[in-house]
């Protein structure tokens, strides 16, 4: 069975644009628990924008489900993730600055530092994923550093869909089945949505777990949080 990891940094945003504490991440979390969500994902920036340390402490101390931090492994990271302790941490090559992940990791260039990072992570009893696209080479060489899982960056599927959806969708179950053979998990995330994600789940259906946030939370406007959670389960079924 495919999980649903909700991501809500957005949630996040919205709370940090008045200072105050409304909406309440936390609770918005465990509505999200209570609502259906397997999982919750956070990604912690340095510069706090949306998620901040003191929220990832007190979400490990609230969640029933499954905890993922994803984030690119710096020493201040690292040691966040080392301390907190979550499920899952996900591993991505965005810098700081940068908007959103908005690439995977180049696992042939940054094998030895990815190497020692997976198992620096592993050493404390959590699973490791490592974000990567379609490139097989990348595949391959994400194997190499010990990860339990690989999250494929979904983007391109996601704008490629509208066009020529079984065309979008042929490198992923490609990159999706190597991983298989290579004993690697699977996760999947970014831009996936109402529109785009039962068929890529009916097309690659062993993938373990999606985290989903932008489309979800903006879902969540028109149709309530409840009712959409249910609806990206149902995608999912
Ligand atoms: N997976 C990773 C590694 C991400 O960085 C993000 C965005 O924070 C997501 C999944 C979720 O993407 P989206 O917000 O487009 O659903």
């Amino acid at each position: 069975m495919t999980q649903l990891s909700v991501n809500i940094n957005k949630i996040a945003t919205i709370r940090n644009a008045r200072g105050g504490n409304t909406p309440n991440v936390c609770q918005v979390a465990l509505d999200c628990e209570r609502f259906g969500a397997q999982g919750i994902t956070v990604h912690p920036r340095p510069d706090e924008r949306h998620i901040r340390v003191t929220d990832v402490w007190e979400l490990k101390s609230i969640l029933k489900t499954e905890f993922n931090i994803e984030g690119y492994p710096a020493p201040a990271f690292i040691n966040l993730v080392k301390s907190v302790k979550p499920h899952q941490v996900t591993l991505v090559p965005d810098p700081p600055e940068a908007l959103t992940s908005s690439a995977g990791w180049d696992t042939v260039t940054h094998l030895e530092f990815l190497k020692e990072v997976v198992a620096d992570f592993q050493a404390e009893g959590i699973r490791v994923s490592v974000f990567v696209d379609t490139n097989l080479k990348n595949i391959e060489y994400a194997a190499l550093t010990g990860t339990d899982r690989v999250e494929l960056y979904t983007e391109p599927y996601a704008t490629n869909y509208p066009i020529d959806r079984e065309k979008a969708v042929a490198p992923f179950v490609e990159a999706a089945k190597l991983a298989k053979n290579l004993g690697l998990g699977l996760n999947a995330g970014h831009d996936l949505s109402l529109e785009n994600l039962a068929y890529f789940h009916t097309m690659i259906p062993w993938i373990e777990e999606v985290s989903i946030g932008h489309a979800l939370i903006s879902d969540a406007i028109y149709f309530g949080l409840d009712d959409t959670i249910k609806r990206y389960k149902k995608q999912l079924e």
